[in-house]
């Protein structure tokens, strides 16, 4: 089943399967989400749900807070639709991250 998942900070939308998680259904628009790990572990998918139904797997704690988690911060990757969704990236880019200790 296909749902409708609108990108808010980048004005987009487009068609996702529920049985593959957000970043792998999104990224085939290569401007459309950041470059990433696929697996929970880099945090640069975070993403704030404005609305709709989604699964999840167990967050990375790392990058995912309990009450990020509560407020419906997750990352893209470890999400899957279940309805139509809206959502905003809110993660730092790679590169910000890098260059953060430095
Ligand atoms: S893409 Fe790395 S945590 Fe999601």
């Amino acid at each position: 089943m296909k749902h409708n998942i609108l990108v808010k900070n980048k004005e987009k939308q487009r068609a996702c399967t529920q049985d593959k998680h957000l970043m792998a259904s999104l990224s085939t628009c290569t401007d459309l989400v950041p470059r990433g790990c696929h697996n929970g572990a880099c945090g640069v998918c975070k993403i704030l749900v404005h609305s709709g139904d989604f699964e999840k797997l167990k967050m990375n704690r790392k990058h995912i807070t309990e009450e990020e988690e509560s407020s419906n911060i997750v990352l893209a990757c470890r999400t899957f639709p279940k309805s139509d969704m809206e959502i905003e990236f809110i993660g730092k880019p790679k590169s910000e991250l890098y260059t953060l200790g430095n």
